[in-house]
């Protein structure tokens, strides 16, 4: 369609449109950043001025989820990238109803009319979490109204389906009734503070199912991590499907051994944005550039991957459901996305150095996806960066590695806790 046609005179094209867009994104953006294009020598402009980028961690509030608009327009090259955390619910609680639905004869094991599943949850107070506990009740029918949304508070064990942050659901299919239950969810936290933590579901798995193991007919966890860990310590000898998020390739690839499905979070997608914002600031360019906009390499994104809000300064990319049917097309989760991976032009987007943390260096996410898709875009973009690894547990453990923002001319930060971005920017603006 309209893409091919312009991927053929790209090249033609480009040289024009961009001479047009630098300079109508130097007029928007007032020149951008303003890092001065001096070779990578000494900047002159303030911390508080340089461009920054949230990821993966939307300044929020943890207990409300509202969003904290001061650190998302903390200066006028502020974003935040992440993914569409409902679109990505609704995926992997659908994903999981269908597959009970396509394997009704075999999935009830111990025949009592009862599918009961048990959920790891990633973090109480983290936004993605929320959404995927509230897409999988959602879709299984077994959430309650709590404030006008639904409750995403862990129940514990509810075996007797007693508990009030849940209710019993009902699926009828072919023609048959059954009750949905939620026998158990927690939140995966370590005794150090570390969420989203793949050790404690695995110990969580070993005692549900020493208590209840035969009336656990799905295993389903925020993400692949926390999956992956149920999957090997119980579920895939009890052969018990099992549904994580992430599309993680260890996940991806026991899909073939009977992991039920995940969700991909397009983080090639998602690593490019989170390097590609910084660099359009530096050079000046307008926002879009690479990202809507083909840059004069060829980069661009089309609207099937990602979606931006203005008013959050948000990029978010779209998920996609990687279940046994496609999964052969997701087996490198650390391959660059195709249509963004063209290497720029040194002469107009010179080495800059960038300070990016990752808040805790053994999240399998972040650590086997995110951060390689990153290394590689740095590359192509012209960036070096250093990357600090957090303990999962405190944001001083990170900023205290974030002592001479001077050095840097931009930065890219994914908080411990979504509450806390005013202890970067408190950094930012001494
Ligand atoms: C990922 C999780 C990860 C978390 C870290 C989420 O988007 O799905 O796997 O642990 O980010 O913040």
């Amino acid at each position: 369609m309209k893409k091919k046609i312009l991927g053929i005179t790209m090249a033609m094209v480009l040289g024009l449109s961009l001479v047009a867009c630098g300079s109508e994104g130097g007029g928007s953006s007032s020149g951008g950043s303003g890092t001065t294009a001096d070779g990578g020598g000494s900047s002159t402009v303030a911390n508080k001025d340089k461009p920054l980028v949230w990821f993966n961690r939307q300044p929020s509030n943890s207990s409300t989820g509202e969003l904290d608009k001061a650190a998302l327009s903390y200066n006028k090259d502020t974003y935040y990238v992440g993914f569409d955390a409902n679109q990505g619910a609704e995926l992997q609680g659908t994903m999981v109803k269908d597959y009970i639905e396509k394997n009704i004869d075999k999935i009830d094991r111990n025949g009592d009319g009862v599918i009961g599943y048990v959920l790891a949850i990633g973090d109480i107070g983290h936004n993605d979490s929320i959404a995927r506990t509230r897409g999988v009740r959602k879709a299984l029918g077994t959430g309650i109204d709590k404030d006008g949304d639904i409750n995403s508070e862990p129940v514990g064990t509810n075996v007797d389906g007693k508990a009030s942050a849940v209710k019993d659901g009902t699926m009828e299919i072919g023609g048959k009734k059954y009750v949905v239950r939620e026998l158990a969810s927690q939140e995966m936290k370590n005794s150090a503070g570390a969420t989203w933590d793949a050790a404690t579901a695995g110990n969580a798995i070993g005692t549900w199912s020493s208590s209840f193991g035969k009336e656990i007919d799905v295993v389903v966890s925020n993400n692949d991590g926390m999956g992956m860990s149920m999957f090997n310590a119980w579920s895939k000898d009890n052969k018990v499907p099992t549904f994580g998020y992430d599309a993680n390739n260890d996940a991806v690839a026991a899909i073939a051994e009977g992991y039920g499905g995940t969700i991909s979070q397009h983080a090639d997608v998602q690593a490019y944005l989170t390097l590609r914002v910084l660099r359009n600031a530096l050079d000046g360019v307008d926002i879009d550039t690479g990202i809507g906009t083909a840059d004069d390499a060829g980069n661009v994104l089309t609207k099937e991957v990602y979606t931006y809000k203005e008013d959050e300064r948000s990029y978010y990319a779209l998920n996609v459901a990687v279940t046994a049917e496609n999964y052969q097309d997701f087996t490198d989760s650390t391959k660059v996305y195709e249509p963004v991976s063209k290497q720029l032009d040194k002469g107009k987007s010179a080495s800059r150095k960038v300070w990016l943390n990752i808040y805790n260096s053994s999240d399998n996410f972040l650590s086997s996806t995110y951060q390689p898709l990153l290394q590689k875009y740095d590359d192509l973009l012209n960036l070096e960066v250093d990357y600090i690894g957090g303990d999962g547990q405190t944001e001083s453990n990170i900023t205290n590695r974030l002592g001479n923002p001077g050095q840097y001319d931009a930065f890219a930060i994914n908080m411990v806790k979504t509450d806390n971005a005013a202890s970067y920017t408190a950094l930012l603006n001494q």
